[in-house]
């Protein structure tokens, strides 16, 4: 096949295990090298659909945690510790309902698989997920609590020392990871910062 391989391994594992896409494969090699959630977290899942982040997220938490899932689409049918929202992060609506479901209460965790509609224009492409990126930063600043972790998926660009330098003031450690389900064509990366300085 000239361009990827689109029914890879991941591809297969997922169905077997019936998740809805090969990206729940992406956070669980996080979580599991990283200790990105533990049992009991809540976690705001940003770019969630079609739902693979979310069941191994929901499935990572337990029943003590809770996982609240953002998208503009709307996500396959969850865990009972998994709620989901449909809309746009920017929205008055995510952040209103985000408020509600929380209470009050912070999340240990902010992972953002956000990603635009890409474009094939590299600089066009790079600069929207940072800007995504950047919007999942913003969520992390009003709900992540001390100590809690992150996770953002950008297409690195001109922008990325920027958005690096930004993670590296708010987190005690920030890392850059590739995970192993990553199609080999792809230039996606996900910047870990690990330790919320609050
Ligand atoms: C790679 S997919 C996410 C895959 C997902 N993590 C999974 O495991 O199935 C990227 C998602 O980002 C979402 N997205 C992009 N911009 C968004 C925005 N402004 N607000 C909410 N979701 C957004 C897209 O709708 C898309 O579903």
């Amino acid at each position: 096949m000239a361009t990827y391989e689109r029914k890879d391994r991941f591809y297969h594992q997922a169905k077997a295990r019936g998740l809805p896409s090969r990206a729940g494969f992406k956070i669980e090699e996080m979580i599991l090298r990283h200790r990105l959630v533990r049992a009991g977290d809540a976690v705001l899942d940003l770019g969630a659909a079609p739902g693979g982040w979310a069941v191994v997220l929901a499935k990572a938490v337990g029943p003590r945690g809770l996982v609240l899932a953002i998208d503009l689409e709307p996500l396959a049918k969850g865990a009972p510790n998994l709620r989901a929202f449909r809309g746009d992060i920017h929205g008055e609506a995510a952040a209103s309902w985000m408020g509600e479901q929380l209470e009050g209460r912070k999340v240990q965790a902010v992972c953002s698989d956000m990603s635009p509609k890409l474009t094939g224009i590299f600089f066009k492409d790079a600069y929207l997920s940072y800007e995504l990126g950047v919007k999942a930063l913003e969520v992390a600043q009003r709900w992540l609590q001390a100590g809690g972790n992150f996770v953002a998926k950008l297409f690195p660009g001109e922008e990325f020392p920027e958005y690096l330098k930004k993670l590296r003031n708010h987190f005690k450690t920030v890392k850059v990871f590739e995970p192993e389900a990553t199609r080999k064509t792809s230039r996606e990366v996900y910047v870990l910062g690990l330790g919320w300085k609050g």
